[in-house]
């Protein structure tokens, strides 16, 4: 059963989902005792951001041992039973792989420093200038010194140096971590930072015209494919890759039959609130995929990201690392508008639907966190943070820490929740047809589209409207004006109120035919 290719899938990210022992950081007790939570909402799956053993340097994409759970987290026994939880009622889980870098503290970087043979399985080189010039993937300089003439290269913070794939270690232990997680029940893996692994090794500087020194070398597929053999040795399992990489074809080249099961799609997510960008963007990836038969994937948010609401509230509304637009002015209304209408849209379209948490209730970047409290290591390096699509979620209560800890008198959590969040828990949600929680969970429970054919209804771009099968369309309005919606059996669901018979702008319905 390919369950990847159509699943609605949730990503919990564990520091803030909910907080078992009342540290103020969440953790997997937190998430046991919120597992009825996902239930209802009715996702299929859940993607666990990392939970291992990690100094925290990068929010544990900094691991220092692939095979336990930071302590902050709970125990392995633990992460083994929210595993048998999920199962028992029917929610896979999959896991976070991070195969680009380790963490500083990781066994075989502290050997590696001691001058053991592990310092093959890094990037050390003998210069008296950096190596090279590169920009990391969170701005600086992408080497750190260890002695007079000895750097060692990080594409990430230098608490994250990076592993040399060339290394036939450095495979073998990946593929033993790969079985370890799914001997455990594991249902799928993410692969972090998935096309960075493969460096051309004479070391060039990035120029213009020339293949990328580090991003997305052909090396890295032969690791993939081996990744695709061991996967398949069991049942239902699927390899789904973070894969920042605007050339389409270069993106489903890792979507062939015998390497990922399924790739991260961000165009969608950097795509202006616009008919004609958005058209184009839907349009693009269901040919690139459809080309090679894989699942499209659609990504309104994640951990990395600003949150849509804010982001599609300001007159900007595209999302690049490279434009920050921090602190620019949002209309959380609109953008809670769009945000609605967005998630009709994305939840009908064929292939798998990802939810960051939070995104089900609303919430909105919580752009006033005071900077000293920032525990980002891109803040330093880019000027922008990314905590504050990571804050605690609410769930219950009218201050916080609005039932994010579950025990009295409880640490604040570790980054502060907007007092405006009393109207977003799940408590105040609940039952409330008008949530944007009683939204997602319609939409998830209605969303029945397996095999259903997607056919575009409308040549004009401004109206997004297309049939799944012959009994299901879905509308989406993105010009200035209301307008009639196409003849139907039933208006299943709205994501505003209509204008009479009218659909008006930034909303979505779905219609039965
Ligand atoms: C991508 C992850 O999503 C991000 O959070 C992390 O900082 C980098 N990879 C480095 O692991």
């Amino acid at each position: 059963m390919q369950w990847w290719r159509d699943a609605v899938i949730y990503q919990v990210y564990p520091r803030s989902f909910a907080d078992g022992n009342g540290d103020g950081v969440g953790d997997v007790a937190g998430i046991r005792a919120r597992l009825g939570h996902l239930r209802d909402l009715g996702v299929d799956a859940i993607w666990m951001s990392p939970w291992y053993p990690s100094p925290m340097a990068d929010a544990g994409y900094d691991v220092s041992d692939f095979r336990d759970i930071d302590p902050a987290f709970g125990t392995l026994a633990e992460a083994e039973a929210l595993i048998a939880e999920a199962h028992e009622i029917g929610i896979r889980i999959i896991i976070d792989v991070v195969p680009n870098h380790v963490s500083s503290e990781h066994p075989w970087f502290r050997a590696a420093l001691a001058g053991g043979p592990e310092r093959d399985y890094f990037w050390f080189r003998k210069s008296q200038n950096m190596p090279t010039n590169w920009v990391g993937e969170f701005g600086g300089t992408t080497w750190t010194k260890v002695d007079d003439d000895t750097w060692y290269l990080h594409l990430f913070t230098p608490e994250q140096p990076d592993l040399n794939w060339e290394h036939p270690d450095v495979r073998a232990e990946f593929e033993s971590i790969l079985r370890f997680w799914f001997d455990r029940g594991a249902d799928g893996i993410r692969i972090d930072s998935a096309a960075l692994l493969f460096k051309d090794t004479a070391l060039p500087e990035v120029t213009d015209g020339e293949p990328h020194p580090f991003h997305d070398l052909d090396a890295v597929h032969d690791v993939y494919r081996s990744w695709r053999r061991i996967a398949d040795e069991y049942a239902d399992r699927a390899l789904i890759g973070e894969v920042w990489m605007p050339d389409v074809e270069r993106f489903t080249n890792y979507l062939r039959p015998d390497e990922l099961h399924a790739a991260f799609n961000f165009d969608l997510l950097g795509c202006a609130w616009d008919p004609y960008k958005m058209r184009s963007s839907i349009e693009r990836t269901l040919e690139s995929h459809a080309h090679i038969g894989a699942p499209p994937t659609w990504v309104l948010s994640n951990h990395d990201v600003t949150r849509h609401v804010t982001r599609y509230g300001r007159a900007d509304t595209t999302f690049s690392f490279d434009n920050n637009l921090d602190g620019t002015p949002v209309d959380l209304e609109l953008g809670t508008r769009r945000a609605r209408a967005a998630a009709l849209l994305t939840l009908s379209l064929p292939g798998a639907a990802y939810i960051y948490q939070g995104e089900e209730l609303g919430l909105w970047e919580n752009e006033t966190i005071p900077e000293d409290q920032f525990q980002d290591p891109m803040y330093a390096r880019r000027g922008h943070s990314r905590d504050g699509c990571r804050v605690p979620l609410p769930w219950s209560g009218d201050e916080p820490p609005y039932g994010f800890s579950a025990v009295e008198n409880p640490a604040d959590p570790w980054l502060p929740q907007p007092a405006e969040w009393k109207d977003r828990t799940v408590q105040t949600q609940t039952g409330d047809p008008n949530s944007m929680l009683e939204l997602y969970r319609s939409a998830i429970r209605l969303r029945d589209f397996t095999g259903q054919e997607l056919t575009w209804l409308e040549e004009e771009a401004e109206l997004l409207a297309f049939t799944r099968g012959t009994g299901f369309a879905c509308v989406l309005n993105l010009s200035e004006t209301p307008v009639p919606l196409p003849e139907h059996r039933t208006l299943l669901l709205a994501s505003s109120p209509l204008d009479g018979a009218l659909l008006p702008r930034d909303t979505a319905v779905w219609l039965r035919l």
